[in-house]
């Protein structure tokens, strides 16, 4: 079964976050003193985020990527991916991890299925990945980048917020890591998810960023897979691995856009950018697959066209990606 949007988007993938609670505290993700935790019981139960995503999956959801938060801080998680894993009809089951906790569970989840892994890593300097983490320890996260693969991962995607002043000054460094590695360095714009004075600052676009390594490197560009995101994807010719540009903010890749998502309390959204949320608690509790699946394909129907989120200034609310899950 397909399930396409009113303008005629194949929608395939589905963004499930399991928590919104996270052993980091980026800058740009979290305010310092962290995030007010939801209450336990606002949290869905395993059982629950498994309904939405049998449900998911009967109206035509190919791929499910479990976020968070940190998915991987949440008891349990293992034994979830399990059962999700077997859901007929699934063809493709990742996971996006601040790869903190991946040195110790790299191989639990490549048997419990999980197919791919995404590992947010936003320097190389152990010092300045520490600021922007408030605390983060890098070699755990190289060290979980290592263990991915010699679980059987294929060599997990790199996830880099670039901002300006804060890590620009390392995109080569990235670049240059794809010659002997083969994992795909995704460079992803700034979003303005917090709004602290100032964040106009850090915004550096897409483009600038591809031209900084287009100065110094040969650029050919690369075929996207089926169920690839919305980067543009290079190659330095000969390197190992790739180089993917995710140009959120000033790019608009709105037109190509393949996703939902569903918060870790069960509020669905067609746009990681909207105000417009829908909860599917109501539906959970007790549970009735029906009505849920009436409502995923409501929220599938009014995906919004575009969002209109900019660096010179936008009207939407704070959100906090820790709960949506980026
Ligand atoms: N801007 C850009 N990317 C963000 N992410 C989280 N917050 C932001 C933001 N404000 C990214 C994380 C992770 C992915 C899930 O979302 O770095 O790689
Ligand atoms: Fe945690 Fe990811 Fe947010 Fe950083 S960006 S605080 S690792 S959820």
């Amino acid at each position: 079964m397909q399930l396409s949007d009113s303008l005629g988007r194949n929608i395939n993938y589905l963004r499930l976050s399991v928590t919104d609670r996270c052993n980091m505290r980026c800058f740009y993700c979290m305010p310092k003193e962290g995030i007010v935790k939801k209450k336990h019981e606002a949290v869905l139960s395993y059982e629950e985020l498994q309904l939405i995503a049998e449900a998911a999956v009967g109206l035509g959801i190919e791929k499910i990527r479990i976020t968070g938060g940190e998915p991987l801080v949440r008891a349990g998680i293992v034994g979830f991916l399990e059962r999700l894993a077997r859901i007929p009809g699934l063809r493709h089951l990742a996971l996006t991890t601040n790869g903190l906790l991946l040195a110790d569970m790299a191989a639990d989840l490549y048997r419990a299925g999980v197919q791919r892994l995404n590992v947010s890593l936003d320097s190389l300097d152990p010092k300045i990945f520490s600021d922007i983490t408030r605390g983060g320890d890098l070699k755990r996260v190289l060290d979980g980048l290592d263990a991915a693969e010699r679980a059987g991962f294929p060599p997990p995607k790199v996830n880099v917020v670039i901002m300006r002043g804060v890590n620009d000054a390392e995109i080569l460094d990235f670049a240059e890591m794809t010659l002997a590695k083969r994992n795909s360095i995704r460079f992803i714009e700034y979003m303005p998810a917090i709004k602290e004075e100032g964040w106009q600052r850090y915004c550096i676009s897409g483009n600038e960023i591809l031209q900084r390594i287009a100065d110094r490197y040969t650029l050919e560009q690369v075929d996207k897979g089926k169920y690839a995101g919305p980067s543009r994807d290079f190659r330095i010719p000969g390197a190992k691995g790739s180089i993917g540009i995710i140009t959120a903010v000033s790019g608009h890749f709105c037109n190509e856009c393949n996703r939902i998502r569903v918060t870790s309390t069960g509020q669905a959204k067609g746009c990681l950018f909207s105000d417009q949320k829908t909860d599917l608690v109501p539906f959970l509790r007790p549970p009735d697959l029906e009505q849920l699946q009436k409502t995923l394909r409501e929220i599938v129907m009014t995906k919004p066209e575009r969002h209109g989120i900019s660096c010179d200034g936008y009207a939407h609310q704070n959100f906090a990606m820790s709960q949506v899950g980026g």
